[in-house]
């Protein structure tokens, strides 16, 4: 969580950096601030405020200097306030800091400046730490202090006597670099700063990057001269903005149908899912005896579907694990098992643990990862990349959808290896999948009836959903999309389970949400809508047009297809209601109150 920025150069840094500041605020956005180097002054002036970086830019029209660093806060340690927002200054460094600091306290009292810091944050105290160990060699300094840090860090840091040079340094949380004729650009995600260069390389953990405005150099600590690998970014940079749309995420909801086309098309040969693109040992699918899959949040709802299909296709045992329990939980996990690990952002601690304590246990992993460099991507010996591209909006759309396919594609592959489908049977599961797109854009040529029954949610203070089979986990993944972005309390329950205690819950016109895209479930689906009605439930159901007939008075239709299939334009249908709650609302739709995207703590 929290986003930093840096660039020195030719041009105005305050400009670069604002604008940096603002593409990175999806990894928080309590508090923003930028460092720029003054040469008038001699030093480097902090300008920071709580609040957006909209507020920050309203403050610094009269920031002059060609370098500087910046940063967009997700308060851990310390109150939201403009004292705890970054950058921190001490004596003669500044520093921005992306991570957790476990040993801050310890190391103030240890240098006796406690009385001297400022903020109640984790991070101040490495600007401390740094100029305490300052001997007029900034990466002597950098290194001998961050052998003292425990924790995750992303350091970007200036040093007021070393004005032509910005460096930075990381341990787990990230740092990506790129360079152009104007200067060089440092941050967390390249996003930030693809439009100078979409050439780019994902600074190695414990090194220094010293970046001047005309080169970057790399040593690691013991002071060997370093060479990055090169990456070049893969989508639109254009197309990167929100294209006309009012908030990310109705950009993002719609882009699903292309993101699709776009998974398939790159993970198939001869109609066969194939992943030697991204060098997976294909091995790994056939061997396996069980499969755990790991992860938080929607990711983890992705793998509730993904157990569903791998179980019945392929008939191997999926357990699916929160990844903040994991390691806690002594998961029966050895070295015939599969673990997969799910994540969007690829970044997200209590996953990026999970991970290495599967690799402590000699398991298989399998990562399924969007952003390509991170540090679960890094760490993986197989990664799936996702591909879905720049994920902005702090509830997840897109992403999601493109676990869910990639899920798919595991279980035709694994499926088709262990015998369990023939030709045939993969080619009619694959051609149902490339049928997905379509359906999707179906449902979202019917969204101005989507948006109509939004409306009936937008008093609501509590929503259920039901649903059996594949629609339980779907709605488990629409109920946290309502919640996050519309702060409307909802609880998504298997069908049958309902009256087994939370049936208490219902009373005259509660909304409930009834999913039905499983006909071999339909009828005991209507049993279970028959009885939340008598209890006064205002039932919405969504359903596919073959199960129209047994539909409420408010209703969303599905296009019919195999009832494998029906999850993912189901779900895109719940996402768009939620995203028509929220911006109803006046809600922000993209940055909810309390969340960030990035989830860098336990
Ligand atoms: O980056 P990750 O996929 O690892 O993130 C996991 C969750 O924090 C994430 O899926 C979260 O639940 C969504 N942003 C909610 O929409």
């Amino acid at each position: 969580m929290c986003g930093i920025i840096g660039y020195i150069g030719y041009d105005e840094a305050k400009n670069i950096l604002i604008k940096g500041l603002k593409t990175l605020e999806y990894r928080g956005y309590d508090s923003a601030g930028i460092a720029v180097y003054n040469p008038d002054y001699n030093q480097c002036l902090v300008s920071k405020c709580e609040g957006r970086v909209d507020k920050l830019e309203s403050k610094v029209a009269d920031v002059k200097g060609k370098s500087g660093i910046g940063h967009t806060r997700w308060a851990t340690h310390g109150e939201v306030s403009d004292t705890n927002s970054h950058p921190h200054k001490f004596g003669n460094v500044t520093i921005v800091h992306n991570g957790i600091i476990e040993n801050y306290e310890s190391l103030m009292n240890t240098l006796g400046v406690a009385s001297k810091l400022k903020s109640g944050t984790d991070s101040e105290v490495v600007a401390a730490l740094i100029d305490k160990c300052y001997e007029k060699n900034p990466v002597d300094a950098i290194i001998s202090s961050v052998k003292k840090l425990r924790g995750t860090y992303a350091l970007a840091i200036m040093f007021d006597d070393e004005p032509d040079a910005i460096y930075a340094v990381r341990n787990v949380s990230p740092v990506v670099c790129c360079q152009n004729d104007s200067g060089c650009y440092i941050a967390s995600d390249i996003i930030a700063i693809a439009e100078y260069c979409p050439d780019y390389f994902v600074l190695p953990e414990l090194t220094v990057a010293k970046i001047t405005k005309d080169k970057i150099e790399i040593v690691d600590f013991a002071k060997n001269f370093v060479e990055p690998e090169m990456s070049a970014v893969n989508w639109d940079i254009k197309n990167s903005g929100k294209c006309g749309y009012p908030f990310y995420m109705e950009k993002e909801i719609m882009e699903q149908p292309d993101v699709i086309r776009n998974t398939l098309h790159k993970k198939l040969r001869d109609n066969i899912p194939d992943f030697s693109s991204d060098n997976v040992d294909e091995s790994i699918f056939a061997e396996c005896k069980s499969i755990s899959i790991v992860a938080c949040g929607t990711a983890m709802h992705s793998g509730l579907i993904g157990k569903q299909l791998i179980e019945k296709n392929c008939g191997v045992p999926v357990t699916v694990y929160m990844a903040s329990e994991f390691i806690y939980c002594e998961p029966i996990i050895s070295r015939d098992t599969l673990v997969i690990c799910v994540s969007q952002s690829g970044e997200t601690i209590d996953t990026l643990e999970a991970l290495k304590y599967a690799q402590r246990q000699d398991a298989k992993i399998l990562s399924i990862v969007n952003v390509r460099g991170s540090v679960i991507a890094k760490l993986s010996e197989n990664v799936i990349y996702t591909d879905a591209g720049p994920e902005i909006a702090v509830a997840s759309t897109k992403a999601y959808t493109s676990q869910l396919v990639t899920f798919y594609l595991i279980t035709a592959k694994m499926a088709y290896m262990r015998g369990c489908f023939n030709s045939e049977g993969l080619s009619s599961f694959m051609d149902e999948l490339k049928k997905v797109p379509k359906a999707v854009e179906e449902v979202f040529s019917n969204k101005e009836k989507i948006h109509h029954i939004a409306g009936s949610l937008l008093t609501a203070e509590h929503a259920f959903m039901i649903g059996r089979g594949l629609d339980y986990p779907a709605l488990l993944e629409a109920s946290l999309k309502l919640k996050e972005i519309s702060y409307i309390h909802s609880e998504a329950f298997a069908s049958g389970e309902l009256k087994h205690g939370t049936i208490a819950l219902i009373t005259k016109n509660t909304p409930v949400i009834a999913l039905m895209t499983q006909k071999y479930l339909a009828s005991k689906q209507v049993s279970n809508i028959k009885e939340v009605q008598s209890r006064g439930a205002q039932v919405i159901t969504i359903c596919t047009t073959s199960l129209k007939s047994f539909a409420t008075n408010d209703f969303i239709e599905l296009p019919d297809m195999d009832d494998e299939f029906t999850v993912i334009p189901a779900v895109s249908v719940m996402q768009l209601l939620a995203y028509y709650v929220s911006s109803d609302k006046g809600l922000d739709v993209d940055k909810p109150r309390n969340l960030a995207k990035v989830v860098t703590v336990e």
